[in-house]
Parts: C-alpha cells; structure tokens; sequence
C-alpha cells in the first residue's frame, strides 16, 4: 500500500518546557521523524522555550543528543540531522515574568502558521497563554496545545479551561490525549463508519458485552511522586480509556468533522452511568524477589493509591442498554498489550453439539504492540474428522499494509500535524473533559473511605483476583493478558 506525505503549511511552533523531558522522547524527535519524510516544509521553526538561559547552538547541541538517542534511525544520517537542527532556535522566557516574550514576539513570522506546544506544568497555562495574546505573539489564528493532566476533577479541569479562554477561542485550543493519535484509534472509525458491514450488528442486540484493556508491565518507577496523586483512575481512565470507549460506542457522525465527532464523543461520557463501587476492583502491585512493591517505588507507606483498576460501566441509551463495558488497566502487569474486545452473542437456536468450550464471535481491536484487527470465527475444522468445529482468526495487521520502508507514525507526529494543519479531530473539546471528570469524581470520590485500600496482586499477574471476579459473576471471562 503507498502512503502519500502531504506537506503542511509553513509554520512557527513554539515549545514551551523544550527541555523537559516530553519534548526529548517525544515532540522533537517526532519532529524530526516528519521533517525527514518530507512533511515539514523547510522553513518551518520550531522554536524551544524554557527558563534556563542557553543560545540556539547550546540547544540544539542538547537536541542533538536527544534525536541521536530516541531517533536512532533517522539520526544516523548527519547531513539530515544539522538541516533540522537548522530549523531550531531558543528563546529563554520566564512563563510568570517578562523576561523573553518580546524577543519572541521579534521571532514570530507574520505569513507562518503560529503554534505554542505548551509542555510544562498545567499551573503555568494560564499565565502563558495570557502573555501570549498581551505581547502580540498569539494571533486569533493561532493555536495552543496542552498535555495532560488537564485536571485532577472537575474543578481543577473548569479552573484551566477558564485559564485557557480567557486569552484563546476553544476553536484554537488543542488538548492532546495521545491514545487518539493511535493508528488503530482511527482505525476503529474508518472500521465503524468506512463499512456497512459492522453498523446493523453494533448494538446491544448483537454484541454481549465490549472489554477495554490497557496493560502495562512497567511499574511506576522514576514517576511515583506524580502518580501517587493520580493513580490508575485519573491516569488512565478518565482521558485514555474513556476516549477508547468514546470511539466504540458513539453514534456515526453526519460529518468526519470535529465538532461532529466531539459532539457523538459527548453524548456517550453524558450516557455514562454512575458506577456502583460493587462495580470496581482497585489494586496495587506487591515487591517480590526483592523487587521493590507500589508503596516502595512512590516512597510512600500509607499510599492508598491504586496501580490498577478495573469498572463495569453501563451506558444509558438505546444502543448500550444491557451490553456493558468492562474497563481495566494497570501497572506491572502481564505484558504491554492494550485492546478492545467487542465480543457477540452467541447464535439464538445452536445445531451443533460440540460448542462448549467455544469463546464465541468477537472483534478483537488491537492498539499494542502490533496494531491490528483480529475477527475471532467458528468454523468446521477442516479434514476428515468428522463435524468438528474450530475457532480460527481472521487477522489484519497494519504493518503488513505499510509501504515497504515507511515506518509507522508515533501518535504525537500524527497530532502534532493536526495542529499545524487546524484540524481538532482529534483532540478532545474542554466540555468533554469536564464531562469525564464529572463521571470519575464520584468514584474516586468513593476511595476516601480508608476501609477500601486496593488489594495487592502479583507483579507480573493479570492484576487482583477480585478483577476476575468481576466477569465470573456475570458469567463472562476476561481475555488473556499478552
Ligand atoms: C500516559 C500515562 O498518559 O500514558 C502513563 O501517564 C502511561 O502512566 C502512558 O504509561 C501509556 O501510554 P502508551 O502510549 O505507552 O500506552
């Protein structure tokens, strides 16, 4: 299959907190993936900005290192990293002060496209976005970008986006959730809205229940003091997997446009209903064979945050009632493995004896590692051995339809190209933000009952028995974790 790169327009980005330690593993060095493959023009900018003092060529000799070490590929060929190292300069600005924001505004470029990636702590937000449009520098075509957290609940989450249109038109703000810049994200829109095929059957009628893992098998290590006051939940649920559930249960929009999609996006977080705590099973990771447990990697003894989490959550309309989704993701589990299970009923009226130990139908969505579609069948298993049936995958997987030598895109590439280009597809609006938050709060509000510490689970496990537990009851199974 033959990708095409189209160049974007000419632009200025700015990253703010260029030195931290996102824009070394992941926007720059996605960048510089773009530049080498022609996307980003030639005399496009990017511009570093952080409060430590340092010329272009300190920065970019920083840089340098950086791209060799997270883009080892690309970064072989010299003569194509000094061109882009060409393209970057540094401006040292002090986000609360003055200092820096008019030798910013000298920079800006009145013909290019003005994007300001604000990679630093969301307490800053509002402060740079407010000296952006005071100094000149953000034009009403401009954009901003901000990461997560957007948030800790619902008031801190209305307290930014607040900070954010004081100074910026929702239509310029781009909140990155990076789950959605997945292939297999969008994938699963082209499978939902590109085919009539699936349409008639995804419903409650046809499909039994959907599962949503994310797996990972690191643990917290280097980030504890962060994620002790996150925890599973707002981590990774409230914005990754909420977005997962967004994409499989919403409505086809009339338009691939964004506020079609983040309009069909908000109806399902607004169907979502209140999750009974009968309904959630919290974990934390235990130390074995002299590894470090939860509580030793955030230095914490009396954490009573969860390293995983797993819900059923039941969306309230007519397409959902009765089908619930089962959510679950952690730390140190199994194998790195994130997908969704769309799973169908079994037939009405069965003819055939030998169907117990059949899992059934299912639609298996994988984001990683190997992005792909699997459609799990029943078949007669072939030969003379008499009727038997057999359950045989039909299996996609996207790097085989890469065109030899391209390389997958990360999903910060893909995203960060939307913004050059304008498009918010795939970004998340600010009153779907707060409409997850105004679900997750209640539930983590539940937590603060000391009685309900997570229970502790293996390193290495699927996670608590309990999560088992939660399928078993309804008569179901979770898949295999890797
Ligand atoms: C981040 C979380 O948003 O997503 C991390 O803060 C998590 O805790 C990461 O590890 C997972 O992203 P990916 O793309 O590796 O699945």
């Amino acid at each position: 299959m033959v990708s095409r790169v189209i160049p974007v327009d000419v632009f200025d980005l700015v990253v703010f907190g260029a030195t931290g330690d996102l824009s070394r593993r992941k926007i720059l060095p996605g960048l510089f993936h773009r530049f080498s493959v022609g996307q980003m023009p030639a005399e496009a900018r990017i511009i570093g900005a952080a409060r430590s003092d340092m010329t272009d060529a300190a920065f970019r000799d920083t840089l340098r290192q950086s791209l060799i070490e997270h883009a080892p590929q690309i970064a072989g060929d010299s003569d194509l990293l000094e061109r882009f190292l060409g393209q970057i300069h540094y401006v040292c600005v002090d986000a609360t002060g003055d200092k820096g924001w008019e030798r910013l505004a000298q920079l800006m470029r009145p013909e290019a496209v003005r994007a300001f990636y604000l990679s630093v702590a969301p307490s800053l937000f509002g402060n740079i976005a407010a000296r952006l449009t005071a100094h000149g520098i953000a034009t009403p075509q401009s954009r901003i970008v901000v990461e997560k957290p957007f948030g800790h609940d619902l008031a801190t989450a209305k307290a930014l986006n607040a900070d954010l249109r004081r100074s910026f038109e929702e239509h310029q703000i781009y909140r990155i959730d990076h789950y959605l810049g997945k292939e297999t994200v969008q994938n699963l829109m082209a499978l939902r809205f590109a085919n009539a095929l699936w349409e008639p059957l995804w419903n409650a009628t046809h499909i039994d229940h959907v599962q949503i893992t994310v797996a990972e098998s690191l643990g917290v290590q280097g980030r504890g003091e962060y994620y002790d006051r996150s925890g599973a939940m707002r981590d990774m649920v409230q914005n990754h997997l909420m977005q997962l559930l967004c994409l499989t249960a919403m409505e086809p929009p009339s338009k691939f446009q964004p506020s079609s999609v983040r309009d069909e996006k908000l109806k399902v977080i607004e169907a979502l209903e209140p999750v009974a705590q009968s309904n959630i099973v919290r974990g934390r990771y235990r130390g074995q064979n002299g590894t470090g447990g939860y509580l030793d990697h955030v230095g914490n003894p009396k954490s009573r945050t969860e390293s995983f989490v797993a819900l059923k959550v039941n969306i309230g309309n007519w397409r959902w009632a009765g089908t619930p989704f089962y959510l679950r993701t952690g730390k140190k589990l199994r194998a790195r493995t994130s997908e969704i299970a769309v799973v169908f009923r079994d037939p009405p009226h069965m003819i055939f004896p030998d169907m117990a130990n059949r899992r059934g139908n299912a639609m298996i969505i994988r984001l990683q590692p190997d992005e792909g579609i699997t459609l799990r069948n029943t078949i007669k298993e072939p030969g003379p051995g008499g009727f038997r049936l057999a359950e045989v995958n039909l299996d996609m997987t996207f790097a085989d339809l890469l065109e030899e030598h391209s390389e997958p895109q990360d999903a910060y590439e893909r995203l960060i190209m939307d913004v050059i280009r304008g498009d918010q597809t795939l970004f998340m609006r600010g009153d779907e933000v707060e409409a997850a938050w105004a679900w997750a709060d209640p539930i983590i509000d539940g937590w603060e009952d000391a009685a309900l510490a997570p229970a502790p689970y293996d390193p290495g496990s699927s996670g608590p028995e309990d999560a088992l537990m939660l399928l078993h009851r309804d008569g179901r199974r979770w898949r295999e974790i890797g």
